[in-house]
């Protein structure tokens, strides 16, 4: 597929389902994967069992994820009957880095040398061997960053000369509300750090509970611009 096809079929599924969008993912790509955080993207899973009979999953294992994402991650594995594919940072580079750095340098110059080790080069990784992923990346979650998620892009990041990169994003066009409704109608599994105030979660140094009304983006990263509230996995969303 070029990029006009791709923009094409953009305009085609944005007015379709999530649910719509990952049968025509599947129906595509063999070789695709779901890109599971352990948060609310679990309805992506949710709707994909039924879907197609090869459903494969991969989580980056930062190593710093919260004990109650590493028990959710596991309860979704069992829940699902999935193997979940756990990736984890190159341990020599990790190694080096944590060396020289400590464990919390991100609060002193930021967060994406850490990110860089611990998410996004497990995930280039994970990417060189699949010809699409997906994300439950949506506009709602950070209009600074978000606001114009495609539910289908060209990976353009991700892709090479001999190969194009398919990344979908079939949450795209929902809101918070309509993935909590899902969730509860459903009766899908869900993150106990929920129930204590998280909406968005990441690593457990960089991410908090948020108070009523104040943006979930909010909670993650807080000592750091609005605008750098990005982390590399989705590279695109980070407007030169
Ligand atoms: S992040 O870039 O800020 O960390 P966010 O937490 O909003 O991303 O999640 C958006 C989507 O990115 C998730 O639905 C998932 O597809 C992917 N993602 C984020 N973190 C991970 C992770 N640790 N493992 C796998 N996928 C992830
Ligand atoms: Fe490191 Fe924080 Fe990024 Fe996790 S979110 S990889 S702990 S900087």
């Amino acid at each position: 597929m070029n990029l006009q096809e791709i923009d094409k079929l953009n305009e085609e599924l944005a007015t379709k389902s999530p649910r719509e969008i990952l049968k025509f993912a599947f129906a595509h790509f063999d070789n695709i994967a779901i890109s599971f955080s352990g948060a609310e993207d679990v309805v992506l899973i949710e709707m994909a069992k039924s879907l197609t009979k090869e459903l494969n999953v991969f989580s980056l294992d930062t190593g710093r994820l919260h004990p109650e994402t590493y028990r959710f991650l596991d309860k979704v594995r069992e829940h699902y009957g999935l193997s979940i594919d756990f990736l984890a940072p190159d341990s020599k580079e990790l190694e080096e880095f944590t060396r020289t750095k400590g464990l919390f340098s991100f609060y002193k110059d930021g967060h994406s040398e850490c990110c860089g080790i611990r998410k996004v080069k497990p995930l280039k990784r994970k990417l060189a061997t699949l010809d699409a992923w997906i994300t439950g990346q949506r506009k709602d979650q950070s209009p600074g960053t978000r606001s114009d998620v495609p539910v289908i892009q060209v990976d353009a990041g991700n892709s090479t000369p001999e190969r194009t990169l398919i990344k979908f994003n079939p949450l795209a066009n929902w809101t918070s509300k309509e993935v909590w409704d899902y969730i509860r109608m459903a009766e899908v599994p869900y993150n106990e750090l929920h129930e204590k105030g998280f909406i968005s979660i990441g690593c457990e140094p960089c991410t908090r509970a948020v108070l009523p009304n104040q943006h979930e983006r909010e909670g993650r990263w807080w000592w750091e611009e609005a605008t750098h509230k990005e982390c590399g996995l989705h590279s695109a969303n980070i407007k030169k």
